[in-house]
């Protein structure tokens, strides 16, 4: 059997890093440091500098991935880029990072998922190595979601960041490690709780992010645990035997609730979202990508990661590092 392995894994965060007390001080709005810290976790955030894009961010995270597996860009045979704040409505990001990283052979293009898209992209990765069809994949998750923010809303432009994370998936035959199982789930139906209110068809606009915070909340705790069981059951494996736990960093008290219901221990639960805040499709990579360089993942260790966003979508994808 042919898996799909973790052979590399990189990111990179922009240089600005703008702090919570900026958006009362800076910006004049009516929040706090401690409103943010406290209903959120989160404490800052990193900003693209003007003209940088998400390919430069997303270019930046598949150096590194690319040097942490020792490959070269010849070796790949597909870039997948997961991302909602695309450079250009076309051509793909994914070709724009593709022809930066001198390769004229192989394809790419991106998945749109919004935060859950890097779940999405390892789903669709892992089964396209599974099948036969690729050999080695550069799958980034990579974000300007400052772009789309409206700096007005206190509710939305206090939650987000920039950043881009990106792995190297490799086939192995009869490996012990890397994808063993994954899930993806959408439902159409709750889009005006969590969209961007501009695209190319209907406004002829980039629009800005809309959400009813709350509400999404609660969606976001019960589908992610949800999801979680039912991918540990699926590949018979009980929740609480997982090392680790790699969550999309939205918020800091969803990472506690869906701890609490599936009743692991905190230090089990990878969180970046207190200098991260929410980077979309590039949170998870970002996420073990951090613990995976303190040394935290080793490898053979078995992770579970997960993610929640507009759509709704959501997913999650058992792998031994
Ligand atoms: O990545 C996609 C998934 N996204 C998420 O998972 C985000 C999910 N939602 C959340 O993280 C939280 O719902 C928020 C952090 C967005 C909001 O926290 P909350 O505890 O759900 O607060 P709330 O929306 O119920 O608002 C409580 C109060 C409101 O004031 P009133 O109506 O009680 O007077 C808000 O207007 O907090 C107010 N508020 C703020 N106050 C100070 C909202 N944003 C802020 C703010 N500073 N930045």
């Amino acid at each position: 059997m042919i898996r799909a392995v973790v052979r590399g894994i990189g990111s990179y965060l922009p240089e600005r890093v703008m702090q919570n007390a900026e958006f009362a001080n800076d910006l004049g709005l009516d929040t706090s440091d401690e409103w943010i810290r406290e209903r959120t976790g989160i404490q800052q955030r990193y900003i693209a500098a003007h003209g940088q894009t998400t390919a430069d961010l997303g270019y930046e995270a598949a150096k590194k991935a690319l040097a942490h597996a020792d490959c070269m860009p010849a070796d790949l045979d597909l870039v997948l880029v997961a991302t909602s704040t695309p450079d250009l409505t076309f051509p793909s990001t994914a070709t724009m990072i593709q022809h930066r990283l001198g390769m004229s052979h192989g394809a790419a293009f991106d998945v749109q998922a919004v935060c859950s898209g890097f779940l999405y992209g390892i789903h669709l990765a892992s089964k396209l190595i599974e099948a036969g069809a690729h050999k080695r994949i550069l799958l980034i998750g990579a974000e300007t979601f400052s772009r789309i923010l409206d700096w007005d809303d206190r509710g939305t432009c206090v939650l987000f960041g920039d950043g881009a994370g990106a792995v190297v998936l490799e086939a192995e035959e009869g490996s012990e490690r890397g994808v063993i199982h994954s899930v993806i789930r959408s439902d159409g139906a709750h889009k005006d709780m969590l969209y961007v209110d501009g695209g190319p068809s209907a406004t002829g606009t980039v629009g800005k992010l809309r959400m009813l915070g709350n509400a999404v909340f609660k969606h976001a705790v019960k589908d992610i645990a949800g999801i979680i069981e039912q991918c540990a059951d699926e590949a018979d494996v009980a929740v609480t035997d997982i090392d680790w736990f790699v969550p999309h960093q939205a918020n800091q008290r969803i990472l506690v609730a869906v701890a609490k219901r599936l009743k692991l221990r905190p230090e089990q639960v990878v969180s970046t979202v207190a200098s991260h805040a929410n980077t979309s499709a590039a949170s998870v990579p970002l996420a073990m990508d951090a613990a995976v360089r303190d040394g935290r993942i080793k490898r053979g260790d078995s992770v579970m990661l997960e993610a929640f966003g507009g759509g709704f979508t959501w997913g999650a994808c058992l792998l031994r590092y």
